[in-house]
């Protein structure tokens, strides 16, 4: 059932024209999903993809695709943020681009078994990858503050407390198990938003997930691999779906395009040389879909791409280790 589904690729013609693939070159699809980005790029230069997805699912669609482009595309399961180690391990030290789409694939959301859905009942998992603990896991162990935490951080909902207190109470009754039985639980808790039609689950099965795969964490430290690995004049672009995402985007692209500070008696010669800017930003604004885009494809609706290319700089030093 998985692979009938379709997902229509986010921002696709923004995306290929800020990597502006050239013949020869080698392009990193970290989020292969249903390959349409890899797909695009194979199709617009006589390039090579390394399409990474931590899905075992998106993995199998790239082996079909890689058939079609026989050389040219190589998928690796794993996460983008272990992107300049997996690579390594293929014998690649430089790309010529870089293309992230963060979150979820329709193949992955549609699929009640993988359990990501409050719309249909499945087993409470919302795991992309195979590792590491379900959202059963998370609800059925975390205390009330830590859900609470999570669910007003990663869903952004003001009645986190509320939804917290709630999933606290039932479990007590038998283990939360079910997607649908999760969903019920919020709603009896959060009221219908007021004409906006937003289911009241959506905030807090968002925030599980995030929190589930890491979503921040991975895109921290793949952006900042994405810097390592990129060679002068490589391009990055990401297309974000939320504002946490986008966040941290933009932190990440202001700082490693920023000029360097004006050197002063109180600024170590070793800190400014170590901020000269990694990247220059393609455009100030981050791209929104067209008026077009968003009407035919519901999903596109809160995309933004952002984009930059990679100077001669040295990379920043990647999260928790020194500058050298
Ligand atoms: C929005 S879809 C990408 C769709 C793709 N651009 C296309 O056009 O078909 C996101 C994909 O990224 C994968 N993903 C999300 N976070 C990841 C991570 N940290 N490492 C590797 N893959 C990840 C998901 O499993 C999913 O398949």
């Amino acid at each position: 059932m998985t692979d009938t589904r379709i997902h229509i690729p986010v921002l696709l013609e923004e995306v290929i024209a800020a990597l502006s693939p050239r013949d020869g070159g080698l392009y990193v699809d970290g989020t292969f999903g249903a390959g349409g980005y890899s797909r695009a790029l194979l199709r617009s230069a006589s390039c090579r993809v390394i399409g990474i997805d931590r899905d075992p699912a998106a993995i199998e669609r790239g082996r079909a695709l890689a058939q079609e482009f026989p050389g040219r595309l190589e998928v690796i399961e794993g996460r983008f943020g272990d992107m300049a180690t997996l690579l390594a391990d293929h014998g690649v030290g430089k790309v010529d681009g870089v293309a992230l789409d963060v979150g979820v694939s329709s193949p992955q959301i549609d699929e009640p078994e993988r359990g990501f859905s409050f719309r249909f009942d499945g087993p409470l998992d919302m795991r992309m990858g195979r590792d590491g603990p379900t959202a059963a896991d998370v609800v059925n162990t975390a205390d009330e503050a830590e859900l609470a935490d999570i669910i007003y951080q990663l869903g952004e909902e003001r009645m986190a407390r509320r939804v917290a207190r709630a999933i606290v109470a039932a479990r007590r009754e038998a283990p939360i198990e079910r997607t649908a039985r999760l969903a019920d639980i919020i709603r009896s808790v959060v009221p219908k938003g007021k004409g906006d039609g937003i289911d009241p689950a959506t905030r807090t099965f968002q925030a599980l997930r995030i929190h589930v795969n890491d979503e921040l964490g991975e895109l921290r430290r793949g952006l900042s691999a994405a810097e390592s690995l990129l060679a002068p004049g490589g391009r990055l672009a990401v297309v974000s779906f939320h504002s946490l995402e986008d966040r941290e985007v933009k932190a990440f692209l202001r700082e490693r395009s920023s000029p360097p500070p004006s050197p002063s008696r109180h600024t170590p010669v070793t800190a400014v040389a170590a901020h000269h800017p990694s990247f220059r930003l393609l455009s100030r604004k981050p791209v929104d879909p067209s008026e077009a885009e968003a009407r035919n494809n519901p999903r596109a609706r809160s995309a933004r791409l952002r984009a930059a290319e990679r100077t001669e700089a040295p990379a920043f030093p990647a999260p928790g280790k020194e500058a050298a």
